[in-house]
């Protein structure tokens, strides 16, 4: 049980986010055409929706797990996880609750946290 959600929450972050290289990589050929602007907003609605599934996913995952599998490292990862899945909820519906847009979009978007959350994840799953 725990490793079927486990796969399956991979799988679902991998294309969820994806989205981020994606549009790293598309940002050196701007200006975007129509076609591309459309694509990146429709991966959006994916990228969210992908997410929330994923999250889902782990805390099953996580629930499941032997006892001495949920370490320390793997323990912050999931609160790393909560972190980027509220703030990524309150910018997509944009409920703002008196933050300003930009700081929310840093805290959901800073590359630091999201490398951090990549490393915590691998990590922490090598040390069982
Ligand atoms: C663990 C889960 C998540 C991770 C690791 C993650 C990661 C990221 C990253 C790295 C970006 C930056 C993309 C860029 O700069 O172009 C981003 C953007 C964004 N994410 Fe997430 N995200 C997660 C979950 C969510 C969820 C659940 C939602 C909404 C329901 C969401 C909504 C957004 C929005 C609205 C943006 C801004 C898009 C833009 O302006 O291009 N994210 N996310």
């Amino acid at each position: 049980m725990s490793e079927t959600f486990g796969f399956l929450a991979v799988l679902l972050f991998i294309a969820a986010n994806a989205y981020y290289p994606a549009k790293e990589i598309a940002k050196q050929y701007r200006p975007w055409t129509k076609e591309m602007t459309r694509f990146f907003k429709q991966y959006l609605h994916l990228h969210a929706a992908l997410n929330l599934v994923a999250f889902l996913f782990v805390i099953i995952h996580a629930h499941f797990a032997e006892p001495d599998e949920k370490n320390l490292i793997l323990q912050i990862t999931m609160v790393l996880t909560l972190w980027l899945t509220i703030a990524g909820v309150m910018m997509y519906y944009q409920v703002s609750l008196g933050l300003k847009k930009k700081h929310l979009r840093i805290m959901h978007t800073q590359q630091v946290v999201f490398a951090l959350w990549l490393v915590f994840i691998i990590v922490g799953h090598s040390l069982g």
